[in-house]
């Protein structure tokens, strides 16, 4: 079975022919029943015609819509959480997933099933949040036997269900070790029958490695209502809430959230900014994406340097290395300067990705200032809040560059030119990367 997809193969490979992965292969015990089947509804005898005007929906999903009380938690699954919801909570071991979950219970009360710590250790963690321990019932177990006797328990019904870690549960009907793909997608399909049950939503905690070792999500991705991933870098303070997969929502917003020492703590749009100076500096530039309807201020990084080798170094963090590559291209032929002798560094700050293409001209701009060795700064003309030499160090980039050098609108530009006001800063009107040579 493919660890990463989950697809089933007689014989071993060394890249899975569904998905492509390399060396994720593993041999499973073959499953004591089997799933598909399992999944068929039940037939009750007698066919069931019903008549779709008696079918209670809109309704009923509609007041089975809870909020989070976390706002930006809200914003991510859409309204909020919906009834036998079933999310997939996805990230790296470390990045604040188990926080931002303890959060959610603290605000709304639930059933956090520990797989991995101990009732002390969260109920210490509860305290350092500054949390209600009202809010929490805590099960400490890594059997998915436990969890249906306590959810099926009429007489307590849980408002969510968090279950945390998935790697770590295990259930009696699979002969496999826990941790094993066959475990994982076992576990998984019964805490989804439990959910549809209940009536309840379920939260699973699922770690991403690198190295793909354990079962990876796009194995439960097609299981389960929605997917989340929480990331960011994991010294860096910013975490954002990214939507993979919604069934009940859109799936191109994004929350945004601070590590602090009480927890994550969600971010206003003002705070967003991802910028570490506040003066112009040489190789940063700033530019503004949007993530949803979310506008985000980044900063962008270049290190222009001299190579000695033959084969200079082109190395981008948080920028497609392909879009880079063309970027770079283009700076070189418009702005005619000599970029095939010298090593080009990008990064993003915040260790985020970015994919908006307004992002062009920053990376762009960054790369030009890096190259003269100079920073990027408006115009000079009168007026105020200027540096000594009277012009603004506040310049916002935004534009997406084409393969001529040419400077094109982008989506939602009025939004960000009002956000970007609001923060005091400036937007230049540029239409070709030529007018770059301006800004030095
Ligand atoms: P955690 O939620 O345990 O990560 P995960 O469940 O995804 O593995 O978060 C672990 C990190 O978060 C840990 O390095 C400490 C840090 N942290 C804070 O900075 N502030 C806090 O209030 C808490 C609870 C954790
Ligand atoms: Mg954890």
């Amino acid at each position: 079975m493919c660890s990463n997809c989950g697809n089933e193969f007689s014989k071993w490979a060394g890249q899975c022919s569904a998905c492509h992965e390399w060396n994720s292969l593993r041999e499973v015990k073959s499953l004591g029943r089997e799933i598909k089947g399992s999944r068929r509804r039940k037939s009750t005898g007698e066919p069931k015609v019903k008549n779709l005007g008696e079918v209670k929906t809109t309704k009923e999903v509609v007041s089975s819509v809870f909020s989070t009380e976390i706002k930006e938690f809200d914003r991510v699954l859409g309204k909020g959480i919906v009834r036998g919801q079933v999310v997939l909570f996805a990230g790296e071991p470390g990045i604040g997933k188990s926080t931002l979950l303890t959060q959610l219970i603290g605000k709304i009360g639930g059933l956090y099933v520990a797989g991995e710590e101990t009732a002390e250790q969260i109920s210490l963690r509860v305290e350092r949040l500054g949390l209600d321990k009202g809010k929490f019932d805590i099960l400490e177990t890594n059997s998915i036997e436990e969890i249906e006797e306590v959810m099926n328990r009429v007489n307590k019904l849980f408002k969510i269900v968090v279950v945390d870690s998935i790697q770590m549960m295990m259930t009696e009907s699979n002969a496999s070790t826990p941790g094993s793909v066959g475990q994982i997608r076992e576990s998984t399909f019964r805490l989804i029958e439990l959910a549809k049950k209940t009536g309840v939503a379920i939260f699973i905690v699922g770690h991403v490695t690198k190295e793909g070792d354990i079962a990876g999500p796009k194995m439960l991705e097609h299981m389960v209502d929605t997917v989340l991933y929480f990331e960011g870098e994991r010294n860096g303070e910013l975490r954002i809430l990214r939507v993979d997969k919604n069934r009940f929502g859109a799936t191109d917003e994004v929350g945004v959230f601070k590590m602090e020492e009480k927890g994550l703590r969600e971010i206003s749009s003002e705070e967003v900014s991802l910028i570490d100076s506040k003066v112009a500096q040489i190789g940063s530039t700033v530019t503004m994406v949007m993530e949803g309807t979310r506008p985000l201020l980044v900063e962008i990084q270049a290190l222009v340097t001299e190579s000695y080798s033959p084969m200079p170094k082109r190395i981008f963090s948080g920028i497609d290395f392909n879009r880079g590559q063309l970027l770079v291209a283009v700076a070189q032929k418009v702005l005619g300067i000599p970029l095939y002798k010298d090593d080009v560094f990008i990064s993003v700050s915040g260790g985020i990705r970015i994919s908006d293409p307004a992002s062009d001209l920053a990376v762009i701009g960054a790369i030009y200032s890096s190259y003269k060795d100079v920073a990027l700064k408006s115009k000079p003309t009168p007026g105020p809040s200027l540096d000594k030499e009277g012009r603004k160090n506040n310049l916002v980039l935004i534009g997406e560059v084409s393969l001529l050098g040419q400077v094109r609108k982008v989506k939602m530009m009025e939004k960000r030119v009002k956000e970007i006001k609001s923060l005091g800063k400036e937007v230049p009107t540029i239409y070709s990367i030529k007018e770059l040579k301006e800004l030095i």
